[in-house]
């Protein structure tokens, strides 16, 4: 095992906070994992699996060991009349995995264009845009379970996957994932109902979209709406949309007319916490080397030297301000260590 000790975490993390990892080591096999954590078992030290870091924020030194997930390769495992099966390392890049499938014309993942992060991390989270969850084309998950120490495979229903939740979440860092399986769709059902992508293709005059055609539309709305990491450090969503019943709901409409919020069954109904945010005079709104996005309030960007505790500092400050005006505690949907 290649071991490198005191390294910077300013490079590991899409926010690009300086802090120190005690020691990291990169994962390009399976059994280079299992290795890596007999290690900290023998040594008694924590450890954590990261991919590009885009949905992490240190906040103080990692005493243990950090894993950078490096397992590749995209490999087709069957095909049906309708559907392609594919295996994928967890390593690879979310994007190039994404740009791959609509180059072959596998549609599933399209509305998933440009999210940062890696194929290991998608169903961590159950990253989702656009009107789509990965869940939905995901099959199975393989991972080493480091309470059993037995590898398995977890079949969708397993994964126990939610709104940005997954079983992977809940329970946080038993499960490390090595591959993930996809059922994509030979002829794809495009999904073009949401309002930005609607709007997106009528500007552009596209009335049949290809995959290709809406990936590219995904790839500008997010490109215009959403900072780039490479230039400026952020993780995407810092905070979920919360939920609430629909009592709740109603007493705040009456309230707050404007808020924008979507039932998501009969009793539920989702929060647009950009809304609230911005509704609170965040948006756009600077403190030292931390901001509130300026075009969409849900992000949180460090404007170059800012602590992990100052980023979540700010956030605390959101949440509160959050919760004093509307009465909604806000959860970050970033991990905090
Ligand atoms: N809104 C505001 N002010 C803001 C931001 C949003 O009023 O500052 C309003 C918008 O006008 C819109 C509604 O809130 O009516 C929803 O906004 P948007 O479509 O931008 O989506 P979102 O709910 O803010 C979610 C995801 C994003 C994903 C988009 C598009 C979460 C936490 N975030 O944001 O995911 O790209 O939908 O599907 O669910 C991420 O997870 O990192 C991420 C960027």
């Amino acid at each position: 095992m290649m071991l490198e000790e005191n390294i910077s975490l300013k490079q590991l993390t899409t926010f690009g906070c300086d802090e120190i990892g005690r020691y990291f080591t990169r994962i390009t096999t399976a059994a280079a994992l299992t290795e890596a954590i007999n290690w900290c078992d023998e040594k008694h030290l924590p450890f954590l699996v990261i991919g590009t870091g885009s949905n992490i924020l240190f906040t103080k030194p990692f005493e243990g060991l950090i894993l950078k997930m490096g397992i590749t390769g995209i490999n087709k495992t069957n095909e049906t009349a309708t559907d392609v099966f594919l295996t994928v390392g967890a390593g690879e890049n979310w994007h190039h995995f994404v740009s791959y499938c609509v180059q072959k014309s596998w549609g599933g993942i399209e509305n998933l264009s440009l999210i940062p992060g890696t194929v290991g991390a998608s169903p961590i989270q159950n990253i989702g845009a656009y009107g789509v969850e990965v869940q939905e084309c995901i099959e199975s998950v393989t991972a080493f379970d480091t309470h059993t120490k037995t590898w398995i495979t977890l079949n969708n229903n397993q994964c126990a996957f939610g709104y940005r939740n997954s079983l992977f979440k809940k329970e946080k860092n038993r499960y490390l994932i090595t591959t993930v399986q996809f059922v994509l769709k030979k002829q794809a059902q495009l999904r073009t109902d949401y309002g930005s992508i609607k709007e997106k293709l009528h500007e552009k005059n596209i009335k049949n979209p290809s995959l290709a055609d809406l990936s590219n539309a995904i790839i500008q709305i997010r490109t215009s709406k959403l900072p780039d990491p490479a230039t400026l450090g952020n993780a995407g969503s810092f905070f979920k949309n919360p939920s609430i019943n629909k009592i709740n709901f109603e007493k705040l409409k009456l309230k707050f007319p404007e808020m924008i919020a979507y039932p998501i069954s009969d009793d539920t109904y989702k929060l647009a916490a950009g809304w609230l945010i911005e509704d609170c005079g965040w948006k756009g709104v600077r403190k030292g080397n931390v901001g509130c996005f300026d075009k969409q309030s849900l992000v949180l960007v460090n404007y170059g030297q800012a602590t992990g505790k100052e980023i979540y500092d700010f956030s605390e400050e959101i949440i509160q301000s959050v919760l004093a005006k509307f009465d909604v505690l806000l959860e970050r949907e970033v991990n905090i260590l």
